[in-house]
């Protein structure tokens, strides 16, 4: 996060995989715009590296493509022409060591501004080849000097926890763990950081943040689009190593857990590893009373209709990967002890939403008359992350008349109307950091094996079961039925973003059942 006070040191940037999509559709639109509210250093250089042959001014008009169909702001021409200078780009092979000879020459710059520059190094590529690069990278002693050179890996970070393991052992043998910047884009959201700004800068909320005053908590990440071009990297993957894996865990620790002492990245870091730690484990034998899997037959989104999962590109047709996962989840500790989380995350859905849904207990006791609380609904907290960015409360009041009838109202907050400003793309947030070296938004190695291990009993599971009846939802519906019951069960139901609650009741008020 961006101190007022500090003066962002010079840096040069080398992105490893400059030719593919991420660097057009977010990296460099990030740091477009960075530049254009002049949160990028005085002094700084952005080379791009691919396979590929392009000169500089091929480079510099592909990205200049990416960032009028992809930046938030659409480039100005005078901003343009000062920012494409900063821009240039070197064909790469990364398995040769030339290349790093040659970057390492780059790089010996003892003059001037570049003299102190900060070396970011992203990797922009798919995951077979981040082992390559770091051991080069290391070999060529390019990142020898841990506070100035950053390695910077997006997800996925393993596809397992032995493989997660095996790539930090080999990261953290090489580099200090405070140069190595693992992104999970969702923790660069506004309204991600915004539950830490809600929790933990306003004394009202946190004295109810708990067991006593909690029934249980949803996390939903849902999507209505497909896989899109990815199917190849997908159909290896699935929703549970894709989504739920990373962003809604992260989600998770930031609901869940312990206000930090300050907030030093390894402070907030530690106190959402310990959220982790608490997760009570799956036993095997009953991963199918915790976890739902389901993948997408044809159906209809927004009145298009639109093909089964296993009917999409680079998708083997008889596809046994999930595109939809729910689980439910307890901690064991203080806080949380007995109240389920449940996560849900699936492509295809009826909409694009992602929101946290805290859901308080019943009053212990109901004096209204049972007509007056026909459409009672507990009190309810819904922190919407996007694409709506707002938090609202529901609670209960009086219905104008002579009787006494309850009805659900909202007191909401809203980004837009509240602030009129236009929040930045978790990149700009996450790029800002990397220059300034703050990992707090980043995932520690702990973390991410954590994550992975309270996972694998479901991944083990479900790759030795394979499900019989896929597909199991038709594209634009809420999931499979069987997610409904992993709610219903417990007598609860799916909060939706209409508002509107899906499958069984809420729990009726105490008294009324
Ligand atoms: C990525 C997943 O990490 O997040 C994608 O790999 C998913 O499958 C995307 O579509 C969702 O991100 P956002 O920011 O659009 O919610």
């Amino acid at each position: 996060m961006l101190n007022h006070h500090v003066k962002l040191k010079p840096a040069k940037i080398f992105i490893f995989g400059a030719g593919g999509d991420l660097t057009q559709r977010k990296l460099l639109p990030a740091l477009y715009n960075l530049y254009l509210d002049h949160l990028l250093p005085e002094n700084f250089a952005i080379v791009g590296l691919d396979i590929k042959e392009m000169s500089d001014t091929a480079f510099r008009a592909h990205i200049r493509e990416g960032v009028e169909s992809f930046s938030r702001r659409p480039p100005s021409e005078d901003s343009w022409t000062t920012f494409a200078p900063h821009l240039s780009y070197r064909k790469a092979d990364f398995t040769q060591d030339k290349t790093y000879a040659d970057l390492a020459k780059l790089l010996s710059g003892k003059e001037g501004w570049e003299a102190d520059a900060a070396h970011i190094f992203y990797l922009a590529i798919p995951p077979t080849f981040i082992e390559t690069i770091a051991q080069h990278l290391s070999k060529a002693r390019l990142m020898h000097d841990p506070a100035r050179s950053r390695l910077v890996i997006e997800k996925p970070f393993g596809h397992d926890l032995d493989s997660a393991r095996e790539l930090n052992k080999m990261l953290t043998h090489d580099f200090d763990e405070a140069q190595i910047f693992r992104i999970d884009h969702y923790l660069g959201k506004e309204t991600v950081q915004n539950i830490l700004a809600f929790r933990f800068a306003n004394a009202v909320f946190e004295p109810l943040w708990d067991r006593r005053y909690i029934d249980h908590i949803q996390i939903t990440v849902a999507e209505s689009i497909g896989v899109e071009h990815r199917g190849s990297y997908y159909d290896h993957a699935g929703a549970l190593r894709d989504m739920i894996q990373n962003h809604l865990l992260q989600i998770l620790c930031l609901v869940a857990m312990e206000p930090p002492v300050s907030f030093q990245a390894d402070e907030v870091r530690n106190k959402k590893v310990e959220v982790l730690r608490a997760v009570r484990p799956i036993p095997t034998e009953q991963v199918h009373q915790f976890a739902v899997r389901g993948q997408y037959a044809p159906g209809w989104i927004h009145s298009e209709h639109v093909p089964a999962y296993n009917a999409e590109q680079d998708v083997a047709p008889d596809s046994r990967t999930e595109t939809f996962a729910a689980l439910k989840l307890y901690l064991d500790n203080w806080r949380w002890q007995g109240i389920p989380f449940y996560l849900r995350t699936g492509k295809r859905l009826p909409s694009r939403v992602s929101q946290v849904v805290i859901v308080f207990q019943p009053p212990p006791n109901q004096p209204f008359p049972a007509l007056a609380v026909e459409n009672w609904r507990p009190n309810r907290l819904v922190i919407n992350i996007q694409p709506e960015e707002s938090i609202s409360f529901g609670f209960q009041a009086k219905r104008p008349g002579p009787y006494m009838h309850l009805s659900t109202v909202d007191m909401r907050f809203s980004y837009q109307e509240a602030f009129q400003a236009e929040p930045p793309e978790a990149y700009e947030t996450l790029l800002l950091d990397v220059i300034l070296g703050d990992a707090t938004l980043f995932m520690r190695a702990d973390q991410v094996e954590q994550a992975w291990s309270l996972l694998m009993p479901v991944l083990d599971v479900w790759e030795s079961l394979p499900p019989s009846d896929f597909p199991n939802y038709a594209a634009g519906t809420w999931g499979p039925e069987a997610a409904n019951n992993l709610i219903a069960r417990d007598g609860r139901s799916w909060y939706t973003p209409t508002g509107e609650d899906e499958g069984a009741e809420d729990k009726p008020p105490p008294g009324k059942s």
